[in-house]
């Protein structure tokens, strides 16, 4: 029978999907994310020499500094999405900023990512942000896979990571490959899949590919090193020890985020990174459907479907535009196609800022399931958004990430109190800040939340330029939040006689209880059952 054109259609798209990894890097600041984010890039083909992106970092170019990147080497970048091609794979490395402006556009951004990559010190082990962003992995069920960094630093033993990452994160961690010499002895990798040691040279300043020898034995390998013989020895039967734990891996453990493989090296060297780049393509997933707001899958072949995951606005300072980050979930995007905005029934003709991109060449002219496209957001996209072009669909795929920072703000001027709420409201919606009624509050007070504390500047900053509103800041002793099921009545009546707990609701009505310390939180999951209060809230 002749295939039709939606057949050769369905399979295009199913082919394209499985072309695409699309993945974010997990890690605490100072882990070494940049750098090997870059080297990435160098190993992946995308760049001849390393160094310009680590030298913008330093020069402080933030957001300006892909699209610079992007015009000097012609890789097509937004400040929040690199991409790459390898071997006929093509990566979307999804940014997620850490650093001080740590926030929950950071979170938010693994919502749109099939896996992670965690990135972690060999001398710190699992620190606080990466354990921030590990939990939305978990939440999602994705994959991570886990970079150790830094092994040519004093630091832990590599025995001593594993049970570092198992103890923080609750998950196995399963050897992938193994540093041969640790800190300043450190000088190659042996392969736990393929069996070989790889043994390196420095390239100057890390810039180029690091020389590499390749041994099918372990002993031949080691005899080259200058590993002196105890050295050996034990490597020897630390490598007999773990040798057959990736091959008996719990794979279903890891689709779900439960299970991670282990990769050792040096991004600063390039040690390391051909064993990870090898294997890494086959262990991160090609794009996955996303279920619907009924729980239902949406088959990725489905005609064009996407979610709004960030918005941005003012990137470009001339213009007073917000540019909508949209990850595709079903069929094929082209440009300019017409779509509906699932909330509103609005149609929006889909058509890429140039703002956003350094190179005319670039702008996407079609994509597929993984990527992500950035649109000019009319006003009405909200954080979350569903589009989709011919059957209705709608995600729900954005959790509430409960709020860690507060802040009472308010208006001084009597007659700015409505541009106050409205301008607040606003923020909200575009996920800025979450805001709340203040507990026995007066009409011309709000409560703020944040995930990270530099969002309250940018709230102040938005205010004032663009509601013309001057916030009045006013710190608050709330110490965590938690929300609550949406028929509460019950929780609420054991709650609200507790000691240092606080009911308020947020601008959309959820309701959500406030602690002034850790200890009347642990009293309150005592009372109705930590099951009870959502650390994240799905509608
Ligand atoms: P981040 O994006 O996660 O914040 O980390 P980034 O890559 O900026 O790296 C943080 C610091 O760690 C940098 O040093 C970087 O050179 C260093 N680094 C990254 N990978 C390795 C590695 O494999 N080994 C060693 N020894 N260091 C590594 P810095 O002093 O902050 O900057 P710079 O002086 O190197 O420019």
């Amino acid at each position: 029978m002749p295939e039709t054109d939606t057949t050769v259609q369905d399979n295009q798209i199913l082919e394209e999907a499985k072309k695409r990894r699309t993945f974010a890097i997990i890690s605490h600041p100072d882990a070494g994310k940049t750098t090997l984010t870059e080297k990435l890039l160098l190993y992946g083909g995308a760049i001849h020499e390393a160094g310009s992106i680590r030298q913008r970092k330093a020069a402080r170019y933030a957001a300006s500094d892909w699209m610079a990147i992007e015009k000097e080497r012609g890789i097509s970048v937004t400040s929040s999405v690199l991409r790459f091609e390898k071997d006929g794979i093509k990566y979307n490395l999804l940014d997620t900023p850490g650093h001080k402006d740590f926030s929950e556009d950071t979170l938010r951004t693994l919502v749109a990512a099939d896996s992670g990559l965690m990135v972690i010190d060999v001398a710190k082990g699992v620190e606080e942000q990466t354990e921030k962003l590990f939990e939305v992995c978990k939440l999602r069920q994705v994959p991570v896979i886990t970079f150790v960094n830094k092994c040519d630093r004093p630091g832990m033993d590599p025995l001593e990571v594993l049970s570092n990452v198992e103890n923080r994160l609750g998950i196995e961690a399963i050897p992938a490959s193994w540093p041969v010499g640790y800190g300043r002895k450190f000088q190659g990798i042996y392969d736990l899949i393929g069996k070989e040691l790889h043994l390196y040279r420095k390239s100057k300043h890390g810039a180029q590919k690091a020389e590499t020898e390749v041994f099918s034995s372990l002993e031949e390998g080691l005899a080259e090193s200058t590993l002196s013989e105890p050295e050996k020895e034990d490597l020897t039967e630390e490598i007999l020890l773990i040798e057959d734990m990736f091959e008996n891996m719990d794979r279903e453990g890891f689709k779900k985020g439960e299970v991670s493989p282990v990769f050792f090296g040096s991004a600063l060297n390039n040690f390391g990174l051909d064993v990870f780049l090898k294997y890494f393509q086959d262990l991160a997933p090609s794009p996955q459907p996303y279920n619907d707001s009924e729980e239902h899958e949406h088959n990725l072949n489905e005609p064009f479907s996407g979610f709004v995951f960030k918005l941005q606005a003012n990137m470009n300072p001339d213009h007073r535009d917000c540019a909508a980050f949209v990850r595709i979930t079903s069929g094929k995007f082209e440009r300019g196609l017409e779509a509906t905005h699932a909330g509103t029934g609005k149609k929006v003709r889909m058509s890429t800022p140039h703002t956003l991109m350094g190179d005319e060449r670039n702008i996407m002219e079609e994509a597929y399931p993984g990527d992500i496209v950035s649109l000019f957001s009319p006003g009405f996209f909200r954080i979350g958004s569903t589009l989709y072009s011919d059957n209705p669909v709608k995600f729900n795929v954005i959790p509430l990430f409960t709020p860690e920072h507060f802040m009472k703000v308010s208006t001084k001027d009597p007659f700015k109190r409505k541009q106050l709420r409205e301008g607040l409201k606003q923020l909200s919606e575009e996920g800025v800040v979450h805001v709340f009624e203040v507990p026995q509050g007066v009409g011309n007070e709000l409560l703020l939340g944040t995930v990270g504390v530099l969002q309250f500047d940018v709230v102040t900053h938005r205010m004032s330029a663009e509601y013309g509103v001057e916030l009045h800041q006013q710190p608050v002793s709330y110490h965590a939040a938690r929300w609550l099921p949406n028929e509460s009545e019950d929780i609420i009546k054991k709650l609200e006689n507790n000691y240092s707990t606080h009911i308020t609701k947020d601008m959309e009505g959820n309701p959500i209880v406030l602690f002034e310390s850790g200890y009347a939180l642990n009293q309150a999951e005592e009372k109705v059952g930590a099951e009870n209060l959502f650390k994240y809230k799905q509608d």
